[in-house]
């Protein structure tokens, strides 16, 4: 296991499911973030494949001019996610007390997760899982900024450097037989008067897995 028991708490340890109760409709990154995000789906992903987006929303930031076979959605509010409108269907299911994907094996090209990954108390199941559910060849995408509901993200991330959390989302994938980082992205803001006065900009982190095409052991 990566993480000890204690880097799993967090600090309000009530069901995730009460707090994601109430439909949240806003965008958690600003628009710098957002384009960035779009740009690399645009690069990375496949049109006409089949994507997940785990611990989706009720906001795609899929490309829009770009079609793909099925996108499935999952979450945890589903008034969130009935409003998607990338979504073909969704599921709602709290990872951090059943992280077991009702999906098959081998049926994804593509798994997304953005602004979340900080939530998961047993990263290292629900990793396996991204990897048991992609195709041979296919992609994780991880997007992460600087933003977070800090009494629901885990010790380890609340308390670590923005390249600890990098480096932290880069070993859930690597730990994963079969799965492996291809890449990650950085975009960090310069840092202006300007930009400080406004509030500043998200930082962008992207890891980007890969399933390799050989068996797992
Ligand atoms: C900050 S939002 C990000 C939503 C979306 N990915 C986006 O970019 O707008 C965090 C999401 O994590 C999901 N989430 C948080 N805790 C979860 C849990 N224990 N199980 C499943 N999903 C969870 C919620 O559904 C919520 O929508």
């Amino acid at each position: 296991m990566l993480l000890k028991p204690q880097e799993r708490l967090k600090l309000d340890d009530t069901d995730d499911a009460l707090f994601y109760s109430v439909p949240r409709f806003v965008t958690h990154l600003d628009d710098r973030f957002l384009e960035t995000l779009t740009q690399l789906y645009r690069d990375r992903l496949q049109p006409h494949t089949r994507i997940l987006d785990l611990m989706g929303s009720w906001v795609s930031h899929l490309p829009e001019e770009m079609a793909f076979d099925t996108v499935e959605g999952h979450g945890l509010n589903s008034e969130e996610l009935a409003r998607n409108p990338r979504y073909d269907r969704f599921f709602v299911q709290n990872l951090n007390q059943n992280p077991k994907l009702p999906l098959p094996d081998r049926s994804f090209d593509a798994v997304l997760n953005t602004a979340s990954v900080q939530y998961l108390q047993y990263p290292e199941a629900v990793f396996s899982e991204i990897c048991r559910i992609l195709k041979p060849n296919g992609i994780a995408i991880v997007s992460f900024s600087n933003r977070m509901f800090f009494h629901k993200a885990i010790q380890v991330w609340r308390d670590g450097s923005e390249d600890n959390r990098l480096a932290l989302v880069q070993a859930y994938i690597n730990s994963v037989p079969g799965f492996e980082v291809e890449d990650s992205v950085i975009v960090r803001p310069k840092p202006s008067a300007l930009a400080w006065l406004s509030g500043g900009q998200d930082p962008f982190y992207a890891v980007i897995g890969r399933r390799t095409v050989q068996p797992q052991t």
